[in-house]
């Protein structure tokens, strides 16, 4: 089977380890791909968002299987523009990506259905929500209705804080278009847990959990990133958590998709927060999140390529998901700087440690092959992963892989995973 991933961070680079431990697999590609991804994918210099290209690629390539990993070619529909031009792909479709791609359409949506989330208004008049604004509780939690990178959440303490947040988002545009509508909504206490899922528009399948670290800095300081780190499982997700959830949030979310006449077929990322009202739904993502998929997917012992095939073709029924009953922890490698301002191009030393080490893995999330060697080529270089028997076994073994490898400006936080120290 031949198979090309779409995308080009740490999140492509575990799928394609995945992907290759298939015996089905017969040769791999990844568009645009990285430096650590060329060593077991050839990369093709293809951007995520040219359509044309991808599909043309595919055709010549006879391609059997598209994998689309990122969330802006997902939501301007790209697996819709492959299979119009008859190329298998794994993903949602556009009319059903828009349950991350929206977040005023997700929140309605659970409203809708009686999927337990935080109490919210929808706007797409500033002064509407600025009236609003004047008779809410703080804090309050702003959130731009489209795709942001991730950066379109404001946590407002007080009404001037929320005022400016809102001409921020509304009327300055600051996330662009992202922001021509916006979610006004409760402030929600808890642990987060990040929960993915295969769904093939009817079953869905729930993964292990994980729990990412958003902040850039040590004791959830700083601001905002993709994510610095994660664990996998999380042991906040208890069973009584997951009878809940199975209860109350993930078929019926896919329920409501169908019946929304938007069947799901892809990944369903359930970024949950635990209060003590109960599991409340954060958000919805249609992909594996990243670095979640750095500590999901090294532990899952299914053979990818069938779970993807199920997702298509309406078989995950069939499926029976199961995963290693050991731990995972990733510790993200960034460039000094990360999420606001950063150099990259300097050489990164010492991959050659995680080679033949089974439990460990290099995932590349930033970097380049120039004719000095790899190089860094973003704010998260490296994905640092081990396994583990226990979380405490996988967190000092990724702690010990950070310092395998050196590259000048070299970041990261000291206590991914610390939180189990709790349990
Ligand atoms: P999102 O992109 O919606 O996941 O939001 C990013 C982050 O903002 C989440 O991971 C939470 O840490 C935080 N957040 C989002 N919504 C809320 C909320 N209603 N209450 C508290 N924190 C929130
Ligand atoms: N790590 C969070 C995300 O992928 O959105």
């Amino acid at each position: 089977m031949k198979v090309l991933v779409v995308g080009s961070g740490g999140r492509e680079h575990a799928i394609c380890t995945s992907i290759r431990k298939s015996p089905r697999l017969t040769k791999l590609f990844c568009a645009p791909g990285n430096a650590g991804i060329a060593q077991i994918a050839e990369c093709v210099p293809i951007g995520v968002m040219e359509f044309d290209r991808i599909a043309a690629f595919a055709k010549e390539n006879a391609i059997d299987l598209v994998v689309v990993a990122p969330d802006d070619p997902l939501a301007a529909g790209l697996v819709d523009v492959l299979n119009e031009n008859g190329i298998r792909a794994f993903g949602p479709k556009k009319n059903a990506a828009i349950l991350e791609g929206s977040k005023a359409f997700s929140k309605d949506l659970m409203k809708k259905y009686g999927i337990p989330t935080a109490a919210y208004e929808n706007f797409d008049d500033s002064k509407e929500a600025l009236k609003y604004l004047e008779s809410c509780s703080y804090p309050i939690v702003l959130k731009a209705d489209g795709l942001a990178l991730g950066k379109g959440v404001l946590i407002c303490k007080d009404h001037d804080e929320a005022v400016a947040g809102v001409k921020e988002i509304m009327e300055d545009k600051k996330f662009g278009d992202s922001g021509n509508r916006m979610v006004i909504e409760e402030f929600m206490t808890g642990r987060e847990v990040s929960v993915l899922s295969f769904c093939d528009g009817k079953t869905i399948r729930i993964m292990t959990s994980a729990q990412d670290h958003k902040r850039a800095k040590d004791h959830d300081e700083g601001l905002n990133t993709g994510g610095m780190g994660t664990f996998s499982p999380s042991p906040f997700y208890t069973k009584e958590v997951d009878e809940f959830c199975k209860a109350q949030i993930y078929q019926k979310t896919v329920d409501a998709m169908a019946s929304e006449g938007r069947p799901f077929k892809g990944v369903i990322f359930f970024g949950l927060m635990l209060t003590k009202d109960g599991p409340k739904v954060l958000e919805y993502n249609a992909r594996f999140g990243d670095p979640e998929a750095q500590v999901v997917l090294p532990r899952m012992k299914n053979d990818i390529l069938d779970v993807f095939d199920a997702c298509i073709d309406g078989t995950l029924d069939q499926i029976n998901l199961e995963f290693e009953d050991n731990a995972a922890v990733c510790v993200v490698l960034a460039s000094d700087g990360y999420p606001v301002s950063y150099e990259k191009g300097f050489v990164i030393n010492g991959l050659e440690n995680f080679e033949g080490k089974e439990d460990y893995f290099c995932f590349h999330a930033g970097s380049k092959l120039t004719d000095r060697g790899i190089v860094t080529n973003g704010g998260r270089v490296l994905g640092i992963t081990a396994k583990g028997r226990d979380l405490h076994e996988a967190r000092s073994k990724a702690y010990e892989a950070t310092e395998w490898v050196s590259f000048e400006n070299k970041y990261m936080r000291h206590d991914i995973g610390k939180a189990i120290d709790e349990v």
